[in-house]
């Protein structure tokens, strides 16, 4: 009997490696490359570059820098996209054809067998009492501005609208150009919730620089 289930299982991964890398090629690889380097016919037009999933390194995670991201964000990205790049959103795609997805993407690096890599997300503040009283937002507005101008304007420009002076030559863990976000539009690649950007101010981030701010 153990040994069935353990077949069963085999062969159920190897089922949806399969149809993973059959939708990886359908879908994924005009941007992501047939192999997952990052360099399909799509790639060299666009600014912001299709990730090279053999690095086994990710921008998109609840955890902490340095870790893997959970399934979870992965799945994430590809049903939700990313905001303001080539990354699109896969709404159709099946709960199936993306779990396959997953194992394809997880079947590129080897950082994913390992253990200390393995992530979980960071612990998230509790809500100040203050976010939802307009008098105490205003005064942490006026100190978080305060932070910003001294922090962040650098790169991401007075008005956060990613045109800082240190704004230019900066590249990230994949030596690609990487350009501060526009923090004044209306939608951030991480997510518009506080709880999806808390990870990067906490721990600094796979896209330069953020990790000198702690
Ligand atoms: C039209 C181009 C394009 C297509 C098609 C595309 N991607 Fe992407 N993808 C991108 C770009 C560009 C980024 C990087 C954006 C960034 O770093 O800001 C990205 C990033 C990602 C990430 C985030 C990795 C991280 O660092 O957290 C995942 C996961 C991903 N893509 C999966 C997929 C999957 C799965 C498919 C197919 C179902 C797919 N992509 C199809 C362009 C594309
Ligand atoms: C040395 C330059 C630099 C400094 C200083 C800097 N950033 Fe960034 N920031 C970047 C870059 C580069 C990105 C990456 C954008 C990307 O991935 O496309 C980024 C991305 C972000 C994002 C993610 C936005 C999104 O769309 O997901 C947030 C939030 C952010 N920065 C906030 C801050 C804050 C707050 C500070 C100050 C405490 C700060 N940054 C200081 C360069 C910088």
């Amino acid at each position: 009997m153990v040994a069935d289930d353990a077949e069963e299982a085999q062969r159920r991964e190897l089922h949806q490696y399969l149809k993973g890398r059959y939708l990886f090629q359908k879908q994924c690889a005009i941007c992501h490359g047939t192999a997952g380097r990052g360099d399909g016919p799509w790639a060299a037009e666009l600014s912001d570059k299709p990730r090279n999933f053999r690095t086994g390194a990710f921008k998109f995670r609840s955890t902490a820098f340095g870790t893997l991201p959970t399934e979870d964000d992965v799945r994430r990205t590809i049903r939700s996209g990313i905001s303001g790049t080539a990354m699109p959103f896969f709404k159709d795609l099946s709960e199936d054809d993306v779990d396959a997805l997953i194992v394809f993407i997880k079947s590129m690096s080897r950082n994913w067998e390992k253990e200390e890599l393995q992530g979980k997300p960071v612990d998230l503040p509790e809500v100040p009492s203050w976010f939802h009283d307009p008098a105490g937002t205003t005064a942490h507005q006026k100190k978080g501005a305060e932070t910003f101008a001294t922090h962040c304007a650098v790169c991401h420009g007075a008005e956060g609208n990613g045109d800082g002076p240190g704004a230019s030559g900066l590249v990230d863990v994949w030596e690609e150009v990487s350009k501060p976000a526009m923090l004044s539009a209306p939608h951030h690649k991480s997510g518009d919730k506080p709880t999806d950007l808390y990870p990067y101010y906490r721990d600094g981030d796979e896209r330069n620089s953020h990790d000198r701010l702690r």
